[in-house]
């Protein structure tokens, strides 16, 4: 049967009903749905010379496809660092669809949605209480945000010694220093052409990840006016650790240099009380990058580039369009198309509003303090099994831990996950913390409660006692 597009236009209420039932039915089993699938072969069908219509192709891709998506939005998926979405954000994100807005204000007229962008980054900034002197556009991801925000520290890093990097091209070697920088920082690096092998990698403090600031200052250019960028890490990825960014901050008293964090998801720390001192001194940097499809439980694709406003030049002037009259004069009319790298842009502030004025910050502050709550529950009862150690303690949302091959019979990181994700209880993702194997459970879903803990627990002790025991009846 074929079906033409006019044709679905006229039954578009029943197509948004069949999409209403299919997102709820999918969310109401989420908390039960597996963590992992095993798709195999998949038979596609080839693209038809006539289509079947959304909803026949609804149909279709149910049976061929949903089985095998996983519920990487639910409570029990712990692995990189996955949030899910909150009711309003998902309400927000159907909307920004369905207003398929082009988020930019070129012109001043004819589009609305980025003073709706410009709002949603105030209240982020009073969210994570950062002054009203950054100013906040929405990019992919975290990965994005480094990118961009590593371009306007190359450009100004360009400007101070005389040179346009962005017109000209890269001329000049800027140093660059980081002591657990994420990869997606180095990939930024690559990608602005700096390179990813350019940064020197400064010491860590015994047993940390965070920067041993005294190495560093022995490692700075002899001339103090030489321009460096220093990426500081607002919680790594394995532990969690905070660079001290209240004494790297005391830098630019003294040095010419462009401090960039890495906040993706320790940035949620400013909410809690006990733990918001850990960012003391973050609202010196230059450039601040926040991840929302983590933390703030918003769907993907979702994050904030944070800029000082006074660094507005160097942003225009990397970004700018200046050659397509048609979109506006970028220094005379604001338009985010001119600070970030897409032109075209989704409305990706609708979503993020919605949850924001849907639950407050108290709604977030609750959701942050119980991740912090599990993730330490979650770390203790790991060491009461006896089976594991951590490697690092907890000190936000994260855990970073191992068996104990002593306890375990030598039980390996890739066998406990593999059986770990036959059953798709709980998933987890290996890492490497200091040279040695981890995994990593890290808790940032709104969802998750202590009984998601309790369900864990059981699946990886089971894991556990499944393989060692294994391995002691055949100890080849
Ligand atoms: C500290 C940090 N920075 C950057 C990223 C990259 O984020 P994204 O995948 O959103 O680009 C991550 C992802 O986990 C992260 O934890």
């Amino acid at each position: 049967m074929s079906v033409s597009i006019q044709e679905d236009l006229q039954q578009l209420a029943e197509i948004l009903e069949a999409a209403k039932d299919a997102g709820a039915a999918y969310l109401k089993e989420l908390p039960d749905r597996a963590t992992t699938s095993h798709p195999g072969a998949l038979n596609w069908p080839a693209l038809p010379e006539n289509g079947s219509g959304a909803l026949n192709t609804l149909a279709q891709f149910k049976n061929l496809f949903y089985p095998y998506i996983v519920a990487s939005s639910g409570p029990r998926y712990w692995g990189f660092v996955t949030g899910g979405g909150t009711p309003a954000a998902i309400l927000g994100d159907w909307l920004t669809s369905v207003f398929d807005q082009n988020a930019q204000l070129s012109t001043g007229i004819g589009d609305a949605s980025a003073l709706l962008e410009i709002q949603t980054g105030k209240l982020l900034l009073d969210l994570f209480g950062l002054p009203e002197n950054f100013m906040g556009s929405f990019v992919t991801g975290a990965t994005m945000a480094n990118f961009t925000g590593l371009a306007v520290a190359r450009q100004w890093a360009g400007q101070q010694l005389g040179q346009d990097i962005a017109r000209d091209g890269l001329r000049v070697s800027i140093p660059v220093y980081s002591a657990a920088p994420h990869s997606s920082s180095l990939k930024a690096l690559a990608m602005l052409g700096m390179g990813s092998a350019n940064i020197e990698i400064i010491p860590t403090l015994p047993d940390r990840e965070a920067m041993d600031v005294q190495a560093l200052l022995e490692k700075l250019p002899a001339d103090p006016n030489q321009p460096f960028i220093l990426i500081a890490s607002g919680g790594t990825v394995n532990s969690v650790d905070f660079d001290d960014l209240a004494a790297i901050a005391q830098l630019k008293q003294t040095r010419n240099c462009w401090i960039h964090i890495d906040a993706a998801f320790g940035a949620f720390a400013a909410l809690s009380e006990k733990h918001a001192h850990l960012l003391n001194g973050w609202k010196l940097a230059d450039s601040i990058t926040v991840d929302f499809h983590k933390w703030l439980n918003v769907p993907y694709d979702s994050a904030m580039i944070f800029t000082r406003k006074e660094h507005a030049v160097y942003q225009v002037q990397s970004f700018q369009n200046s050659a397509a009259p048609y979109l506006g004069n970028p220094w005379e009319q604001f338009s985010y198309l001119n600070y970030v790298p897409e032109n075209s842009r989704r409305f990706r502030a609708l979503p993020v509003w919605f949850s924001l004025m849907a639950y407050g910050k108290a709604g977030y502050r609750e959701l942050v303090e119980n991740c912090i709550t599990l993730a330490n529950e979650f770390g203790s009862r790991l060491l009461e099994t006896d089976y594991f150690r951590l490697l690092a303690p907890v000190r936000l949302n994260t855990v970073c831990f191992q068996p104990d091959p002593q306890k375990t019979n030598g039980l390996t990181i890739p066998e406990l996950l593999n059986e770990l994700n036959r059953d798709g209880l709980v998933f987890m993702t290996p890492s490497v913390y200091k040279g040695e194997s981890c995994i990593r459970a890290a808790l940032v879903n709104y969802r998750t409660t202590a009984k998601d803990i309790d369900i864990a627990l059981t699946a990886i002790v089971k894991a556990v006692e499944k393989i060692s025991n294994l391995k002691k009846a055949s100890p080849l």
